[in-house]
């Protein structure tokens, strides 16, 4: 069968360090569960340049640990107007993080937020990832269990349109 490119998907929120790290780390972990590894480039980034280089968020990494998933080795960097062309898939945290994409552009890259795919996401609810940071532990498990329910979705969403089987 001939061999496609791969599907690249790009998970963006203001400062790389807690929504957007999980987002790329759980994607990452589906697809691989999946065996789809092969088939998807997965990366994040922040609009704002707070915290280029710095590694993820300790609430992110301890409520990720806990599940089994590490997203330690991961570095922020920003969103930089070439991924717009770079990527096929952005996905955006919240409404604000969605904005400061759209204004830097338009390409090749579709642009969702991530709430968009969230199966549990009642009619005329709030469409985002509520931002944890400077908040306790409680806040980083919420934003774990939306994340990860809405990859699961996003993926399925994914499979379908591009009729993905493992190999
Ligand atoms: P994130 O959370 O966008 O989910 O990574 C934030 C991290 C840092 C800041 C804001 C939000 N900050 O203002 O430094």
């Amino acid at each position: 069968m001939e061999r496609r490119q791969p599907i690249r998907v790009l998970f963006v929120c203001l400062g790389n360090i807690c929504r957007s790290p999980l987002g790329e780390g759980i994607f990452k972990e589906l697809v691989r569960q999946w065996g789809l590894s092969d088939q998807f480039e997965v990366d994040s980034a922040g609009t704002a340049g707070y915290h280029i280089g710095e590694a993820p968020h300790p609430g992110s990494r301890k409520v990720a640990k806990r599940r089994g998933l590490s997203i330690d080795d991961q570095r922020a960097r920003q969103f930089a107007r070439r991924d717009l062309d770079d990527f096929d898939y952005i996905i955006a945290m919240d409404a604000s993080n969605r904005r400061d994409i759209e204004k830097m552009g338009s390409g090749k890259a579709q642009v969702f937020l991530m709430r968009d795919f969230d199966p549990e996401r009642e009619a005329g609810a709030a469409a985002d990832v509520p931002d944890p940071w400077g908040m306790g532990d409680a806040a980083y498990e919420e934003t774990y269990a939306i994340i990860e329910r809405s990859c699961r979705e996003l993926l399925q969403h994914l499979i379908e349109k591009h009729q993905l089987r493992s190999r």
